[in-house]
Order: C-alpha cells, then structure tokens, then sequence
C-alpha cells in the first residue's frame, strides 16, 4: 500500500487526478469504478482541467440510492455526469451507472457486473471512505457481498447523506452497489479521505486488523491500494 498526507483538500485532488490521469495515458482504454460523493469532485475538476483523451475509457459508476429518480440531482448518477462526465470526452456508450429506476433492482445489478466482466474487469477504481468505513455501498455487516447487489444503508450512512438532500426530501433508504468481489479484482484501488470527520475510519483502516465491521480494513488485502489523504483525516493514525 502507498500512502499520501496532503496539507489540504486541494492538494488531496491535485495528486489523486495526476494518478488516475497516469493510468489514463498508460492504458487510453482503461476501464474505471468511479465513486461520487463529496471526496472525488476536486480530483475530478483537476482531471477535466487536464483534457485528457477518454474516448476509450469505459466508466462504471460504482452505486446507486435505491430507488431513486434518474432527475433527482442527488442521483450517484445525476452526480457522476454533473460533476465529471459531462466535462469530458468520454463517450456515452462507456459510461455505466446503475437505474436507481430499476423496477428489478436485482437483475439491474446482474447485468451490471455483466457489463463489467464483459470489459474484463476494472483497471482501477476510485474509491471514498464513509464515516463507518463503508466502501462503495457496501456498509459494515457479519458478511459482505462480493457481487454487486441491492442493499440496506445503515442508519449512519443514512444520516451521513442526508446532507446531500433537501431538507423535506427523504433519503433513500436502500442502494445498489459494486460489490467488495469487484473492487477486489480491480488491479489498482485509489482511496480517497479527507477531513476529520473521516480520522476514525481512517485509522481503523491502519489499524493492522481487518474486519468486516470496517469494510475499509479490508483493503490491506489488496495488491495495489494508494490511499491520499489530507492531514485531517490522517490525523488518528
Ligand atoms: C458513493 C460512495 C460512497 C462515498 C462515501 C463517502 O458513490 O461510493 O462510498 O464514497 O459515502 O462520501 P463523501 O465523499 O461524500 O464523504
């Protein structure tokens, strides 16, 4: 594992894009796991000040609130396309994300890994850390799903998101997500955490223990995990 201590937010961006752009150049046909939320977005503005080619990079979105309207701006997908896809050269085709519409959830998350073996896997994935250390969608549990699935937020996770959310809107409550068997098989993991809201997860994940009570610690697994952080974060390690 490598691991960055950025001073700040920015910095945090700056170096995780000069990375994922890395891969870009290396591999013009890489197939990214992207994760939305609050973390990517600078790294994702870094990347598109970049005018890299995606033209062959295909794009997995890495979950969904469930259900959720494909118009709601709090969509993973609304996000992803707002704050990223949108901005760059990447073809619709290659861009895949889950319908928080789906009126089977289940076979939506089917075809979805489909989509994903059929491209032979993921080159990278891009990763954020909740608050419980949840990873993707995959919340803390007795067991985690390898594949991706229909699933329970946790009441944390619920809470953590509502900030995404106006105020009379109810949060969904379910999501779909990548499972931990996906990311496990990209060749290369980039995580991302900033703030001291994220010290505890962060240092769990340190911890030298892994637990499926802490689906971040389970990272330690992985061959190729570079984690950058700003100093608030690694502030408990
Ligand atoms: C969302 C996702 C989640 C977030 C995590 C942190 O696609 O994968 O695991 O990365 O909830 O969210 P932020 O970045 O908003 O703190």
């Amino acid at each position: 594992m490598i691991k960055f201590v950025c001073n700040d937010y920015n910095e945090m961006s700056s170096l995780a894009s000069e990375i994922i752009a890395g891969q870009i150049v290396g591999k013009p046909d890489t197939v990214l796991g992207l994760a939305t939320g609050g973390t990517p977005i600078g790294t994702y503005m870094e990347l598109i000040k970049k005018r890299l080619d995606f033209s062959k990079i295909a794009i997995f979105n890495i979950g969904e609130y469930y259900p959720i309207s494909n118009s709601n701006t709090q969509s993973n997908r609304f996000q992803l396309f707002d704050s990223f896809i949108n901005k760059i050269n990447a073809k619709r085709e290659n861009v895949h994300t889950l319908n928080g519409e789906a009126a089977d959830p289940n076979s939506e998350c089917e075809n979805f890994d489909k989509k994903i073996s059929h491209m032979g896997g993921l080159d990278m994935v891009v990763l954020g850390i909740g608050l419980n250390g949840h990873i993707g969608f995959n919340e803390p549990a007795e067991r985690l799903i390898l594949s991706c699935h229909l699933g329970d937020l946790t009441a944390r996770t619920i809470e953590e998101h509502a900030k995404f959310f106006d105020a009379d809107e109810t949060v969904p409550h379910k999501s779909m997500t990548m499972g931990m068997g996906t990311i496990f098989a990209a060749n290369r993991i980039v995580l991302l955490a900033n703030g001291a809201n994220k010290a505890d997860a962060v240092s769990q994940k340190f911890s030298g223990v892994i637990t499926t009570t802490c689906p971040a610690t389970l990272l330690n697994l992985h061959h190729d995990v570079t984690i950058i952080m700003d100093k608030a974060a690694a502030s408990k390690i």
